[in-house]
């Protein structure tokens, strides 16, 4: 049985500009938050509390959380990979964050220096405290469908890690197919599991589309009971610490697909299409979305 209604996430501003070649200013970054809330995206990621040294494209992240607030009913939220960027997360006022760590060893070493259960410490000094300031807190999982360097990924260390970011306070575990590597079978196989244990809103799908298939990957999400779903518009994106992982699930693709089967995303598909315009001409490179490039209609 289909929902009614999904929650879309909205990870250009992060996930979209962290491995983009150009830099992007402050303001441009605010005009594209500023168009994908009127659009009607609800829940947006606006930027990293990283290290600078590893992603200089969001080394404006305290300037650029600090002088925007979200319009009522709109949530900004953050990655954050330990209390360091908590207590920045907290100077610009964020009322949400995320942490992030992957299921393979090789991929979460060269994403953020630790073995898996050093993060994993790292997070109870992270993720409470957190929680204790008010702050909601969501978690990722990377490389769950495939790793770049180890290529397969057990289930069992995903499913693992998944549960301890939940038994640590995590609202929501986002599921990454880092590599866009994931086909529907698998993705049955994942979410089957996962399910046994978590309750279907506290996952959510987060799919890079390098290979074509994180549409029909999210199609099988959506009949298993997944609500939520990340996604980047006009398809921008990709970890800079995962060689060919290209952009997100296309935010417009994923709204079109969603009205045509009759499904409520509060999103206006128009608006949507011109802040992919408007990420297009930030970025000042055409970007790989299909109703990015088609129109609603033509
Ligand atoms: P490190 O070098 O191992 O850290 O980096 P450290 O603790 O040894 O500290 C080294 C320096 O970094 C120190 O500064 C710290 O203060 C500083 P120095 O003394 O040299 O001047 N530092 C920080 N600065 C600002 N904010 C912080 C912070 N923490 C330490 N929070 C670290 C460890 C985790 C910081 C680093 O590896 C890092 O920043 N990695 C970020 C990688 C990243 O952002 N990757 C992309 C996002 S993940 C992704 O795209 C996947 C996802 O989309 C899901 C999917 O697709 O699967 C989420
Ligand atoms: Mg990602």
């Amino acid at each position: 049985r289909l929902p009614e209604r999904v929650s879309i996430y909205e990870v250009s501003p992060r996930d979209g500009l962290q491995n983009e070649k150009v830099t992007v200013s402050t303001p441009d970054k605010i005009r594209l938050i500023d168009a994908l809330a009127q659009a009607g995206l609800q829940r947006i990621e606006i930027t990293s509390f990283v290290s600078p040294k590893w992603i200089p494209q969001l080394a404006d992240a305290d300037e650029l959380a600090g002088h925007i607030k979200p319009p009522p009913g709109v949530t900004f939220s953050a990655l954050c990979p330990n209390p360091k960027g908590l207590s920045r997360a907290k100077a610009a006022g964020l009322e949400e964050i995320a942490v992030f760590l992957s299921a393979s060893e090789t991929h979460n070493k060269k994403n953020i220096n630790k073995t898996i259960d050093e993060t994993l410490l790292e997070f109870e000094e992270t993720v409470p405290p957190a929680r204790a300031a008010g702050m909601r807190v969501r978690g990722y999982v990377s490389t769950v469908w495939g790793c770049p360097y180890e290529g397969e990924v057990e289930i069992e260390r995903s499913h693992a890690i998944a549960m301890r970011l939940i038994e640590l306070g995590c609202y929501q575990v986002s599921l990454g197919d880092t590599i866009g590597c994931g086909t529907p079978r698998q993705t049955a196989r994942i979410l089957d599991r996962m399910l046994k244990d978590i309750p279907a809103p506290k996952i959510a799908m987060h799919m890079h589309d390098t290979r074509g298939t994180a549409l029909a990957n999210i199609l099988v999400g959506l009949g298993i009971g997944i609500r939520d779903f990340d996604a980047s518009v006009g398809g921008l994106g990709g970890c800079p610490y995962a060689p060919g992982a290209a952009g997100n699930m296309a935010t417009e693709d994923l709204v079109y697909m969603l009205h045509g089967m009759g499904i409520e995303t509060g999103i206006d598909l128009e608006k949507l299409v011109w802040a992919g315009k408007a990420a297009e001409s930030i970025v000042g490179r055409p970007l790989p979305g299909k109703v990015h490039q088609s129109g609603v209609r033509s």
